[in-house]
Parts: C-alpha cells; structure tokens; sequence
C-alpha cells in the first residue's frame, strides 16, 4: 500500500515536472538542459510587482511577501541595504515596517544589539513577487483565523 501511494506520487510529480519531447524524445525538466550534475543558473528577476502595498500573510510565522521592488538593492558583507530601511534605527524616518525582535536572536535564543546572521540574508525568506504562472498546481487555503 505504502509503495503503491509512493509510486503513484512519484509518478504525479514526474508528470509536473518532466514532460518528454514528442520528436525529439528529449527529456524537458525545471531544470532545463542542465546536466543533473551542475545547477542551473538563477533566472533574472521578471517584471517585479511594484509597490503592491503589504501583503495578507497565509499562515503563522510566514516571513512576509516583499511588497516592493528589490531591483539594485545590495545586501553583503559591508552593506546591507534593507536594513538601511528596515533596522530600527531607520525605519520611522523611512516610513518601512521595523524588523521585529526575533531578527536580533540567535539560535540559542539570546537577544543580540545588532541583527543576527542568520537574519542577515533577508532574501533567503522574504520574496518579492512577480505576476508568474504558477508551476504546479495548489490548494493551500490559510487557517480560519488569516482568512
Ligand atoms: C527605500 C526604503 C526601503 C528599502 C531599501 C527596502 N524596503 Fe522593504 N519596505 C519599505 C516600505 C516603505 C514598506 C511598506 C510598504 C507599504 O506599506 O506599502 C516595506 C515593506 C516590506 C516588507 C513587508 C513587511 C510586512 O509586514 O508585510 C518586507 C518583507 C520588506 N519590505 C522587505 C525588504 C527587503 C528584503 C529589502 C531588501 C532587499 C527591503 N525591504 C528594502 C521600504 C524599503
Ligand atoms: C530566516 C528567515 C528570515 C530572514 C533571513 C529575515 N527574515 Fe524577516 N521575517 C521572518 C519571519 C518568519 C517573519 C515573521 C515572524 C517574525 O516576525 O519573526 C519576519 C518578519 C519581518 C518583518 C515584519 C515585522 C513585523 O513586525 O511584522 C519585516 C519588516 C522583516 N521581517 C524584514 C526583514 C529584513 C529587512 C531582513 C534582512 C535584514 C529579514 N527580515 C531577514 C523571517 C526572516
């Protein structure tokens, strides 16, 4: 039962993501014509929404969508220019929601002065938005209490 469930998801997926080329019989996946081996380079940012105002969150803990563009927006080791909006300091005068206090945590759950690294990346969570097709299909629907 187990591995008839599993086959029959494996093969659901397969469906989503692999489509074979009816001439050709070459295999077309999400990652191109990238050999397994290798990653396929990020696609450029398209056609960002801009300034969509913020945005419903769909269940708890979600790091917020970005509701803005990011375009030029430098975020390494000397700059960090989010948070030239979104630190505290700033943040008032920028009219920018502030980070709230679990972006100054560790892991250990101390409370830091500055921002912790493991919230300095802030695109590793937030993401801007793009009016793209979605790749597969979903259902979610948010808990009662976000709808
Ligand atoms: C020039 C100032 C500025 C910069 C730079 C900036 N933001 Fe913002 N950001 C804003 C403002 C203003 C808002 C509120 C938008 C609104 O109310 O429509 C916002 C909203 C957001 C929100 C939504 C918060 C919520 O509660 O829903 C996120 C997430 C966010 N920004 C992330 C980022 C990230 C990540 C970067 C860097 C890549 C960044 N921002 C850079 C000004 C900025
Ligand atoms: C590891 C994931 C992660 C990273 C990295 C991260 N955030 Fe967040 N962020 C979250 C989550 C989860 C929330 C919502 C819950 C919370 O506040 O912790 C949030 C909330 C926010 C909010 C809304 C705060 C509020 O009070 O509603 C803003 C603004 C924000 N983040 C900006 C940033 C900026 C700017 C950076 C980079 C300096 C950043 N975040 C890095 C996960 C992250």
């Amino acid at each position: 039962m187990g591995a008839l469930l599993l086959a029959a998801w494996v093969g659901m997926v397969q469906a989503q993501v692999e489509e074979i080329d009816a001439h050709t019989g070459k295999l077309h996946s999400l990652q191109g014509d990238t050999a397994l081996q290798y990653n396929k380079d990020a696609e450029r940012l398209r056609d960002p929404v801009k300034d969509q105002g913020i945005q419903d969150r769909q269940y708890m803990h979600q790091p917020p969508l970005v509701p803005h563009q990011v375009r030029g927006y430098e975020v390494d080791l000397k700059v960090n220019r989010c948070l030239a909006c979104h630190g505290w300091k700033n943040a008032a005068a920028r009219g920018a929601p502030r980070v709230s206090p679990t972006h100054y945590e560790t892991r250990d759950g101390m409370t830091l002065g500055d921002i912790s690294p493991r919230r300095y990346f802030c695109l590793q969570c937030h993401v801007p938005q793009t009016d793209a097709k979605p790749l597969v299909d979903n259902t979610f629907t948010p808990v009662e209490s976000l709808r």
